[in-house]
């Protein structure tokens, strides 16, 4: 399917009178419309929003969905509120994703995945992961990630010419995913390709709306999973991953169902939220000469520029929530079964918590960004996603004076992940 296709897809949303429209994935290939959130912000913190019309291609032949319409929830205030009333706004219901579920079907695949359930499956599942997933467990995989870092930095200052994109900002987290996961490196490819085609799902170079692509990427991978969790329960190793196919909480493992879909959300949630913050940070520190200069000379302690390249990249943009009755958000009535919305990205950028929100500044501190979320789906990544930044801006920091982009940056069609295709980047 062609770009043009999908482009078609772009039918204006007559709701938005001339300003982007948030809820569509094309909006996203011009950057974050950050002066929009910024209004939303100001006028209108908890608003409803109209979704376009979005063409789907199946067996069945092309078709058009329109989602229900939401509530954006813009605020920090707000964002923080929402996240910690997990019974009020439930991730189980519809999903934690705007697409609303097509079918029982559909939601019931849906809700296998962590980020979309609700206590007491949430609490005993998350319980039983949070188990192998300690700070303890995945700082074991510290020597491997510098490693993997030193040898991407070492070959893009070679090349001098590289896309940051799939050279440093992709290979990185596949490397690591695969040390975690349990798979083969020379099978990362697959990874990365199950992993476009589910969240780049309305960018026409990926999934491009075609609905039985998206359902094949997850049937592959979940067959893949199977096989190895298989393994890895007869003979175990001492992987992260053996654990977790052989941990249990009160007595009980994982059902083969439960491990398959923590291991696809772990393929989803660990490669492409990781390569758009990588890739971020290069286009923020290329952008920001000031600022560069700063962390290569050592100015500002790398843990804090890391959490300001989180807040400025917001890697995950938005999650959704559904009501589980009528009540309210900062004084705006939400009635039972309405979607909710809840975006970080705007969140990050609250003028009302950041001092000057619009400005790169690695020396901030504190920083209460809410990119990893908050309340009980907090990501169970971040310490990883973090371990993974400042392993490679490490390695990255003698050359950071000479870091340029050196072509325009493309990137995703998407409204759930803020993220670049390609970036022509120079080094020396
Ligand atoms: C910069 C990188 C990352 C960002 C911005 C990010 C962001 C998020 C956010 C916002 C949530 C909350 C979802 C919600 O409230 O509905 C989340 C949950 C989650 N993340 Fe991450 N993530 C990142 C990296 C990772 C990595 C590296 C992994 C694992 C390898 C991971 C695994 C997870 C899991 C399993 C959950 C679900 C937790 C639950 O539902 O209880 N994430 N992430």
């Amino acid at each position: 399917m062609t770009a043009t296709a999908a482009n078609a897809a772009t039918a204006v949303n007559p709701a938005t009178a001339g300003r982007p429209d948030i809820a569509h994935p094309a909006t996203y290939a011009a950057g974050v419309p950050h002066a929009e959130f910024a209004r939303r912000r100001s006028n209108e913190p908890v608003a409803w929003v109209d979704e376009p019309l979005l063409v789907r291609h199946s067996s069945a032949g092309r078709s058009v969905d329109r989602g229900t319409g939401y509530w954006a929830v813009t605020t920090h205030d707000a964002v923080f509120s929402v996240s910690r009333r997990a019974d009020e706004f439930s991730s189980g219901e519809k999903g934690a994703f705007l697409r609303d579920p097509r079918t029982p079907g559909d939601l019931k695949q849906m809700r296998q995945l962590l980020v979309s359930m609700d206590a007491p499956e949430h609490v005993r599942i998350r319980k039983l992961v949070a188990s192998v997933f300690t700070p303890r467990a995945v700082g074991g995989l510290a020597g491997s990630i510098e490693r993997h870092a030193e040898a991407l930095v070492e070959k893009v200052v070679a090349a001098e010419e590289f896309d940051a994109v799939p050279d440093l900002a992709a290979e990185l987290p596949l490397l690591v995913l695969c040390d975690l996961l349990g798979v083969p490196p020379a099978d990362r490819h697959l990874l990365y390709r199950w992993s476009n085609a589910l969240v780049g799902f309305d960018d026409p170079e990926f999934g491009g709306g075609d609905v039985e692509a998206y359902r094949t990427a997850f049937g592959e991978a979940f067959q893949y999973a199977l096989r190895l969790g298989m393994a890895r329960r007869e003979q175990p190793t001492d992987d992260l991953i053996s654990r977790l196919a052989n941990a249990e909480v009160d007595g009980k493992r994982l059902s083969d169902r439960e491990f398959c879909s923590f291991w696809l959300l772990l393929v989803v949630a660990g490669n492409e939220t990781t390569r758009h913050l990588i890739s971020g940070s290069v286009e923020a520190l290329a952008d920001n000469p000031g600022q560069r200069e700063r962390l290569a000379s050592g100015a500002v302690p790398m843990a804090g520029a890391v959490e300001e390249l989180i807040r400025w990249t917001t890697p995950i943009m938005m999650f959704r929530r559904t009501a589980t009755r009528d009540t309210e958000i900062m004084g705006q009535s939400i009635a039972e079964g309405e979607k909710v919305v809840i975006y970080y990205t705007s969140a990050n950028r609250d003028a009302d918590v950041f001092a000057e929100p619009d400005r790169l500044d690695l020396g901030r501190d504190p920083n209460p960004h809410l990119a990893f979320g908050i309340g009980p789906h907090f990501c169970l990544g971040a310490h990883l996603a973090r371990l993974e930044l400042v392993t490679l801006l490490t390695m990255l920091r003698p050359h950071l004076s000479t870091l340029r982009l050196t072509g325009p940056v493309t990137r995703l069609q998407s409204n759930f992940v803020n993220g670049a295709k390609s970036m022509p980047a120079r080094i020396g």
